[in-house]
């Protein structure tokens, strides 16, 4: 088969505080259920991530609080990855932009663009308070975009139309944080020069037609205004630039979104050496046929199908100037660009500050993980925006989850152990029989297809169809009805209804690993069919100068196989335990009354 290898490549969250659950909606879930089903598959998967740790977000966020940017980062940082482990997200590695080996990465891929001439010095103006002298970032400048006329474009970027900004082109810029108008000085900057990366990446884009379209032509959009953007900043919080006069001033530093993206990259090759192996990240980045798969939200887009793509290309001197790869090799593009859109809470926008929120810990302190990984899949921002809303998050729950699949599982298993004590043996098959089996094991195309394509939620529909037609099933067969009148019968209907509920369990794995777990325990009598993420700490000081810090990782290779397994006849069945939680109605207004009005 092509494409062995898979790398799932996650968008890395801020490390300013606690992620709530609009984060893992757009691309948190989504790319885990990607990657369970690929290795599933038999894919060879790598799935990275880690927690975006530069940049203004942190700067200002400390400063709020009136810590150090690394204190804030630490603490985010560990709150995070518990989050994220608690969900099960199957990182293979989910780490931190402030270890020394992302340094030491970032500053390669620096070096290896500038030799190539697609990185390259210029002075530019930069604002500052007027009233405090301070450097003002530019996503605190606000002002009328230059392209658009949007009257609250940010310095960094149009949330209107798309486009990356300088804050210089705002009309009439404005500080969001004191009103004033900035003053702009003086100041030099390394560039990436984008423009001569322009006939490479638009011929790569038009070829992307397995995008969705609307990235696809959003992407191609963006190189009709092609200009070099600056990748380093006046801050002193980030990455070292790598370079004489340079690498010790405490006063520039290396842009966060140029290092976040190299994020992937560094991962790779972090998990690769605690493997012990620290060639093993090459097949993902460079054997031709391997496919990387980007989890983002929409407002990441640009910087995964135009300034990361730009990157790659300079580094493996490919562009308008030519030039040979940096010393880690060419590297791979993008095979594709995943972008969901966004979540809303109860109708409005996420906000911590005006508490409109629900953060992943408090959410998972309350509810199961698969509770939540459930509605997101069913019910989250796939292909446009959506609302969440606590109604909806009960009723999907008992409706669905607890009525629907929870309890085809607890009938069937309770009333073979309470009648049978173990599966039975089936006797002559009926055409009912074999209609439901032959939709079951259909569902194996259907759904991986799906899923392959990353449409989750057509995929959890089709899964969720066989449930359906398993609880229709034993309604009409009535089972309950046969133990005396036709006991053979009885075992045959029960026998195809637990295969059934088998093949359900592996379907909805990849959406719902821990329950699926369960419920392979229930009926095979073996733990550990779904991988679960391990907390590890590394005894190694980070870039900042923490002396050790955590990561996420996990062996997932455990057997599960996304196919029909034959059920063990004779294996004992005993009572089964509820593998969900029926949530009463009054949690509606509990959680809506946690939110501010
Ligand atoms: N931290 C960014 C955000 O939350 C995402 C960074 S994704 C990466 O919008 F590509 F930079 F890693
Ligand atoms: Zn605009």
């Amino acid at each position: 088969m092509s494409a062995e290898h898979i790398l799932t490549a996650v968008a890395w969250p801020y490390a300013n505080g606690p992620r709530h659950i609009g984060h893992v909606a757009g691309f948190g879930v989504p790319s885990d259920v990607f990657s369970r089903y690929q290795r599933m598959a038999g894919k060879k998967v790598l799935m990275v991530s880690g927690t975006d740790e530069h940049g203004t977000p942190i700067q200002v966020q400390a400063d709020n609080e009136g810590v150090t940017p690394r204190e804030l980062a630490d603490r985010n940082a560990l709150v995070i990855a518990k989050d994220l482990q608690q969900l099960g997200l199957s990182y293979d590695l989910f780490t931190r932009t402030t270890t020394k080996n992302h340094y030491a990465v970032t500053q390669q891929l620096f070096l290896g663009l500038l030799k190539n001439g697609y990185v390259f010095p210029k002075t530019q103006l930069g604002a500052i308070s007027p009233s405090t002298g301070r450097t003002l970032p530019d996503r605190y400048i606000e002002g009328t975009c230059p392209i658009c006329s949007y009257p609250s474009a940010r310095g960094d970027q149009c949330d209107n139309c798309g486009n990356q900004l300088d804050p210089i082109d705002l009309i009439e810029p404005r500080s969001r944080i004191n009103g004033e108008t900035p003053k702009f000085v003086e100041t030099e900057h390394y560039f990436l020069d984008l423009p001569a990366f322009a006939e490479v990446l638009g011929e790569w884009l038009r070829k992307q037609d397995h995008w969705r379209t609307n990235v696809q032509k959003f992407s191609l959009n963006l190189l009709d205004d092609l200009k070099p953007r600056a990748i380093t900043r006046d801050l002193e919080w980030g990455v070292p630039i790598p370079l004489d006069e340079w690498r010790d001033r405490p006063d520039k530093k290396i842009y966060v979104w140029f290092d976040a993206v190299i994020g992937y990259l560094s991962a790779s090759i972090q998990w690769a050496h605690l493997t012990g192996d620290p060639d093993a990240w090459r097949p993902w980045w460079q054997e031709p046929d391997s496919r990387s798969y980007y989890f983002m939200g929409k407002d990441n887009i640009v910087f995964h199908s135009e300034i990361w793509p730009a990157m790659l290309f300079g580094y493996s001197g490919i562009g308008a100037k030519g030039g040979t790869p940096g010393e880690l090799g060419a590297l791979n593009r993008p095979y594709e660009v995943v972008s969901s859109e966004f979540l809303t809470m109860e109708g409005r926008k996420f906000s911590s500050s005006r508490n409109v929120v629900i953060y992943v810990g408090d959410m998972l302190s309350r509810y199961d993980a698969d509770a939540l990984r459930y509605y997101l899949a069913v019910a989250g921002p796939e292909n446009q925006d959506t609302d969440f809303t606590w109604s909806e998050f009960v009723r999907r729950n008992n409706d669905e989850l607890v009525a629907g699949w929870g309890n085809l599982v607890n009938r069937t298993v309770s009333m073979t152990a309470k009648n049978l004590g173990s599966i039975p043996a089936p006797g002559a098959l009926t055409d009912a029989d074999h209609e439901l089996l032959r939709t079951s094991q259909a569902a194996f195309g259907t759904v991986g297809d799906l899923l392959a394509r990353s449409r989750q939620k057509a995929a959890v529909g089709e899964a969720m169809n066989v449930v359906g037609a398993a609880n229709k099933y034993l309604s009409d067969m009535e089972p309950w009805k046969l133990k005396n009148s036709d006991p053979e019968r009885m075992a045959s209907v029960l026998h195809v209804a637990l295969q059934v509920v088998d093949d359900a369990k592996t379907l909805l794995t990849p959406f719902l690993p821990s329950s699926s777990s369960k419920v392979h325990a229930t009926l095979r009598g073996s733990d550990g069919w779904a991988g679960m993420p391990q907390l590890r700490e590394l005894d190694e000081e980070t870039a900042a100068g923490s002396p050790s810090y955590s990561v996420l990782t996990g062996d997932y290779e455990t057997g599960a196989r996304w196919e029909s397994t034959p059920i063990d006849v004779g294996r004992p069945l005993g009572p089964p335990t509820p593998i969900f939680a029926k949530l009463d109605p009054s949690v509606v207004d509990e959680e809506l009354a946690r939110l501010a009005d």
